[in-house]
């Protein structure tokens, strides 16, 4: 969780700009505002780091999501690939859409795989929602041949991987339409927020209006606005995007750090006979804000956590069991349980999703823990936490530290 790790004068400066015009709404109120554009400023930054034509804020990562969605076009009745292994809010954003989820398998990436994609596509596959998941990113060469071969729409949650890349392009800029998360627990914070980005006008425009009730934000008189699109309210306050421009700044320094622990933490843990990492397709394009560490089997990560839990090591997740990022607890999807009915109930689920047969994605998490890394650890502070690891993980797998 780096971003929170770096609050500051910097976020304060730009949350006062606001609050001295008192002028929280985004959009309008050119005369008072005194020229304070944050959420804009924002955009621009966010733009200007990944790399995108086009970059939209939104109130949230979840909502950034939806955005994608529609700006891309994925809607009521599609059938749309998505990963066992993501945040819940990827499936949740493509239930809303009217869409209906098809889970395929990960694999050693932590992202879905393109034998995974493959197998799971049929004649009404619109789209895949492809996660680049723990600050990592997918294996985008074999994955984008699959999407140009059966003409897919790619739509890409880079929720966890805001200052990842692949070959030099940012993840969420692969497919139509991206996004990142900017919650209190990523890489930078807006407090809550999120950023679609893409490099095609008409995906920009479509998610602008989207995003606040289909307003065209033309000219000063919202009341007078035309509505080129029926949306919704997915709109950020000055306020957060104040602090997420803020936030934005520091990103390429805490991905330094955080590539500079995480070389550290794999060439010292490495050498543990029987601990590996999960595949990095592009270690140049790492933001590293996660170390993800696979054991060989999931009794032996479960043993590894108890002994961590043991020796007071913490900031580890062991995705497994954890009740929001894997598909093992997702009960109330897989029963249907739901407040108002969705397409899933009314047009029938594409899969049977009590019984997924997805072998690769659950020995893949069951013997992977991953580690938060914080950008702002001391040498002395992450030495300790590596020996804490190293005595743990070689009690665990029943060898003399
Ligand atoms: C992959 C992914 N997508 C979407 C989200 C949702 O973001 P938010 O919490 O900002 O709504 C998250 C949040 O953790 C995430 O990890």
């Amino acid at each position: 969780m780096a971003g929170t790790e770096f609050y500051g004068a910097e976020e304060k400066k730009e949350i006062n700009d606001v609050l001295e015009t008192g002028i929280f709404f985004r959009f309008n109120h050119d005369a008072q505002r005194n020229n304070i554009w944050k959420a804009r400023e924002f955009e621009s930054e966010v733009a200007k780091l990944v790399g995108a034509k086009y970059a939209h804020a939104v109130s949230s990562g979840s909502t950034a999501v939806s955005c994608a969605l529609a700006a891309a076009g994925v809607g009521a009745g599609d059938e749309v690939i998505v990963p066992p292994f993501t945040y819940i809010a990827t499936v949740e954003a493509v239930i809303f859409a009217g869409a209906l989820p098809v889970f395929a398998e990960i694999d050693e990436t932590l992202c879905l795989s393109a034998a995974g994609i493959k197998k799971a596509i049929t004649p009404k596959t619109k789209a895949i929602v492809l996660v680049h998941m723990c600050g990592q990113m997918a294996q985008m060469d074999e994955i984008m041949a699959v999407v140009k071969e059966h003409d897919l729409t790619l739509v890409e949650d880079a929720g966890q991987a805001m200052a990842a890349s692949y070959k030099g392009v940012s993840t969420g800029l692969f497919g139509k339409t991206g996004c990142y998360s900017f919650d209190f627990f990523k890489i930078a914070t807006a407090g809550e927020g999120g950023v679609m980005v893409t490099n095609d006008e008409t995906a920009y425009k479509l998610a602008d209006n989207y995003s606040d009730h289909g307003h065209d934000h033309q000219g000063n008189n919202r009341g007078m606005e035309n509505h080129p699109v029926l949306g919704f309210n997915y709109r950020i306050s000055e306020l957060h995007a104040a602090i997420g421009l803020a936030q934005t700044r520091r990103v390429p320094m805490i991905r330094e750090n955080n590539n500079r622990i995480k070389t550290q933490m794999m060439s010292e843990l490495g050498k543990i006979p029987g601990v590996t990492f999960a595949t990095i397709p592009d270690p140049n394009g790492d933001s590293a804000t996660f170390l993800n560490m696979f054991l060989p089997n999931t009794e032996a990560a479960k043993r590894v956590v108890e002994e961590f839990n043991k020796n007071g090591v913490a900031g580890f997740n062991y995705w497994f069991t954890n009740m929001y990022h894997f598909i093992n607890q997702w009960n109330h999807i897989k029963e249907g349980k739901v407040a108002a009915k969705t397409n899933v109930q009314l047009l029938g689920a594409p899969q049977d999703y009590m019984n997924l047969d997805i072998p690769k994605t659950q020995e893949t998490i069951g013997r992977l823990i991953s580690f938060g890394i914080k950008a702002s650890w001391k040498q002395e502070e992450l030495e300790e936490l590596i020996s804490k690891m190293s005595m743990s993980i070689t009690t665990a797998l029943g060898q003399t530290a």
